[in-house]
């Protein structure tokens, strides 16, 4: 077992650095090891650190400056002997999860379980790094005191900032929920441009700081548009490792199937949405399959499958806004959930799953340089392939093409956020959600 001991002393060197990062604050938990800025209740704290033999993971206490470290708190201070438990468990080297829009209710609900183990698996400790707003900081240390006392063996860290740089540091997962919702009035092209600007500079933040295989998941709305303004300022980083969520539309498919065909959804398989995460998006009923059968073979209704089936998994997301009065946001961590473990284990055989990914190279004939979802299998090593083996008819392709010529329009809008000239913006038509009241 490898240890490490430092004494901190804080000194006014020290209270002025933690001035400096107020926006910065560190909640620490290495194995044996923890400290938390927010209060400063002791002189001089004593911290030991401990971790398992072969852990690749260096305690960044060890690596930091101690006049910039923030000073423990209370349970924090003191010395843990968790030796006996330790030998009994072989973790593995632990990953940096940033996720932005931190105080917000999708992660609220996302981040109790990306620390209770279900998401990377049990032996897998994590480091939680934070990004809010100046808004949502007094919110954002709520939430790092809930995970402080949920008391989770897994987390290892939590830190908080406004700043991307710092937060997106070494991220070897980047889950970009924070975005402006879109309030009432607000023309999606505005939108576009908002929240275009926020995932412009995240993108150049990932570009700098995370690891070279981040893999980035963005949430925050439009997110097909966000996700290629994001990894088009993010040149190092390669384009296929970025994804736009759609795995919620994906679900509500499956729920949709599975009413009509009165079976539990978990018979329902290879659903695929194409395109955007948007009103023009389509759910495809062509290669689904229910208990291994063509959905057109169990639900014969093909008028309800084309028109009111499509519709409503098209708007599933407005009309929960219009009963919440909020977008939702507990079914939407899940499917994030769903989408990080889609990559992260081997997909079972002949199924697949729903992401939207960069176009280049994909062999369905949709146009390139856009990110739109398509069906892919993962070997459970973080990267995918798209499926080859699905069909499509006209009824199929006039629909894609809806939803291919609605991102193509979308990203001329953000031209001068791509690096691509003049933004010109002509949308064919509103498709988007109603948005937030
Ligand atoms: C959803 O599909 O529920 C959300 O993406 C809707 C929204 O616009 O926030």
């Amino acid at each position: 077992m490898a240890m490490a001991e430092l004494n901190l002393k804080p000194t006014k060197t020290h209270l002025q650095s933690s001035q400096h990062s107020f926006l910065s604050r560190t909640l620490l938990r290495h194995g044996h090891c923890a400290f938390y800025p927010l209060h400063r209740t002791t002189q001089h704290a004593r911290i030991s650190c401990s971790v398992a033999p072969n852990q690749v993971q260096v305690p960044a206490v060890q690596t930091q400056d101690p006049k910039t470290k923030p000073d423990c708190y209370g349970v924090f201070c003191l010395t843990y002997d968790l030796k006996a438990e330790e030998e009994t468990r072989s973790w593995k080297k632990l990953i940096n999860i940033a996720v932005s829009g931190a105080a917000g209710m999708i992660s609220n609900h996302l981040l109790f379980k990306l620390a209770s183990g279900e998401v990377f698996g049990p032996n897998q400790p994590i480091a939680l790094k934070l990004l809010g707003s100046e808004r949502s900081i007094q919110a954002l240390e709520g939430v790092a005191m809930e995970l402080e006392d949920s008391l989770f063996p897994l987390l290892r860290e939590v830190s908080i900032s406004i700043d991307p740089y710092e937060v997106f540091q070494d991220a070897e997962w980047a889950l970009l929920i924070g975005a402006k919702p879109r309030g009432p009035g607000v023309e999606r092209a505005a939108l576009l441009d908002i929240n275009g600007q926020i995932f412009a500079e995240q993108g150049k933040a990932l570009n700098a700081v995370a690891s070279r295989n981040v893999k980035v998941i963005v949430v925050g709305n439009p997110c097909n548009t966000n996700a290629l303004i994001c990894l088009k300022n993010a040149p190092n980083i390669p384009a296929r490792n970025f994804h736009a969520l759609t795995r919620l539309d994906e679900n509500r498919a499956k729920c949709q199937l599975a009413l009509k065909a009165g079976v539990f959804y978990d018979k329902v398989s290879n659903v695929t949405i194409w395109g955007n995460h948007s009103t023009t998006q389509v759910p495809d009923f062509l290669n689904a399959r229910i208990d291994g059968l063509p959905v057109k073979d169990v639900i014969k209704d093909h008028k309800w499958l084309e028109e009111e089936f499509t519709e409503t998994v098209q708007k599933r997301g407005g009309v929960l806004i219009k009963k919440w009065g909020r977008s939702s946001a507990a079914s939407t961590s899940v499917s994030i959930v769903d989408a990080i473990r889609s990559l992260v284990t081997p997909t079972p055989e002949g199924d697949w799953f729903s992401t939207g990914v960069y176009t280049n190279g994909n062999p369905y004939g949709i146009a390139e340089d856009i990110v739109f979802s398509m069906p892919c299998r993962s070997k459970g090593d973080g990267d995918y392939e798209l499926v080859k083996d699905v069909i499509f008819d006209d009824y199929l392709r006039q629909r894609i093409a809806k939803t291919e010529a609605e991102l193509l329009a979308e990203k001329k809008c953000v031209a001068h956020l791509t690096g691509e000239g003049i933004a010109v913006c002509d949308l064919p038509g509103d498709t988007m959600l109603p948005g937030e009241v």
